[in-house]
């Protein structure tokens, strides 16, 4: 396995994590990561071995059954899983980054002991509700209300592409609390909602082209009814959540990338030491040595600004651009890796029998979730430009 030289730009104890989750990864993740995209269902016995190694709940601090560990160790620990199996890679991501993410940064005493506890032991799971069928990309001008009425919040719309749909218990749904359409992104508020509130179901998981394990449905809210103290931060503001959630979210699918890519080498370099042609491995010829060392390179060069996005969001430090820059690479040189490791594997890699076809398909969506290439060079362009 192909590691980039990361050791002297993190501490010992990320560095220790990043081996314990890639060994942890390598021998009980990827050995199920075919089946899993077959049955497009991720086994129990996962989600009980992410919870055994305290992968449900990384940077939840341990008075709430986390791991306590800081947003590096989470990106090396995503890099890992992701590597072994994507579908799993942004069940737990989702669930980590987008989920108890907003809670403990914005939850109230008693979310963060009632939700906190449950989500990062892995008892229950999480989901985080933007997008619906009319907003994905133009997330200020989602419709989906909430009104105050006798103490409770009546949530009525739907959502769409949701991610953990039908792994999840507890959602971070999104409405609009001050109903004038007008007002885009404000006058949007975030809720706490649980799976067993009247109100709120969960639509077919529906079928992809990749990370087929992981489960995407529509989320329905007819009359669903929130207690008030599920309101997430300040009501109204509910939308600069959303955001400041996704700029962690963002390093998440970075990792993913980033592990899909380092999958894409592994098996390439494997395959071309064995694959023969005119008399000597492949690997012998200059046309693949090339596409494996450009691989490579750009490998260490997302690694690298993934590492500095998650090192300034531990810093406490804005970190907004340069998430959106780690993931826009890392998607991008992903989706090229991809197709590179297919190329190297012939017609073999066409084949389901090998891994790359798989990863194939499994890189296309981290161009598309957590905010398209298009929406990342908007974030990212905006910050230069300092004009919208
Ligand atoms: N952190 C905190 N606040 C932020 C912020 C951030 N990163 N980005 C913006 N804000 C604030 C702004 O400062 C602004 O506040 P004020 O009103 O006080 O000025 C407010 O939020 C509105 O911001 P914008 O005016 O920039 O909003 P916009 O409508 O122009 O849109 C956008 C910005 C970047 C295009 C945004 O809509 C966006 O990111 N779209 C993509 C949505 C997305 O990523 N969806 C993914 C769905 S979740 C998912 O995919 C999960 C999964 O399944 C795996």
């Amino acid at each position: 396995m192909y590691h980039p030289k990361i050791e002297l730009f993190i501490s010992q104890d990320e560095f220790d994590v990043y081996k314990m989750a890639s060994e942890f990864a390598e021998k009980e993740i990827h050995p199920l990561a075919s089946s899993i995209d077959k049955n497009e269902k991720i086994p129990k016995e996962v989600f009980n071995k992410l919870k055994e190694v305290g992968f449900m709940g990384v940077t939840t601090p341990e008075q709430y059954g986390g791991s306590g560990l800081n947003n590096v160790s989470l990106f090396l620990i995503q890099v890992a899983i992701n590597r072994a199996c994507a579908a799993t890679g942004v069940t737990m991501s989702v669930h980590n980054s987008l989920v108890q993410g907003p809670i403990n940064k914005f939850g109230s005493q008693f979310q963060k002991d009632k939700y906190l506890k449950i989500l990062a032991t892995g008892d229950e799971i999480g989901a985080y509700c933007l997008s619906e069928p009319t907003s994905g990309s133009d997330a200020g001008s989602l419709k989906t209300a909430a009104e105050k009425k006798n103490g409770v919040y009546i949530l009525n719309g739907s959502k769409n592409f949701i991610t953990n749909g039908n792994y999840a218990d507890i959602f971070i749904i999104f409405a609009r609390t001050i109903p004038d359409q007008s007002l885009g992104p404000k006058g949007i508020s975030a809720f706490i909602v649980e799976k067993s509130y009247k109100g709120l179901s969960v639509g077919k998981n529906e079928k992809k082209l990749g990370i087929k394990g992981s489960s995407t449905t529509q989320i329905f809210l007819d009359s669903c009814e929130v207690p008030s103290e599920n309101l997430l931060g300040v009501e109204n503001e509910g939308f600069k959540i959303a955001m400041n959630t996704l700029d962690g979210g963002r390093i998440g699918i970075a990792a993913q990338a980033i592990g899909i890519a380092l999958a894409c080498l592994d098996e390439s370099v494997k395959y071309s030491l064995q694959r023969t042609q005119f008399g000597k491995p492949i690997a012998d010829h200059q046309a693949i040595k090339w596409k494996v060392a450009d691989m490579a390179t750009e490998i260490e060069a997302a690694f690298l600004m993934g590492i500095r996005a998650a090192k300034l969001k531990d810093m406490g430090v804005a970190h907004t651009k340069e998430a959106s820059m780690a993931k826009l690479f890392a998607s991008s040189i992903v989706n090229k890796h991809c197709t590179e490791a297919v190329q190297i594997h012939g017609g073999a890699g066409y084949l389901k029998d090998f891994s790359v076809e798989r990863y194939f398909r499994d890189a296309k969506i981290t161009e598309i979730y957590e905010g398209t290439s298009e929406v990342q060079h908007l974030v990212i362009a905006r910050s230069i430009l300092n004009i919208k």
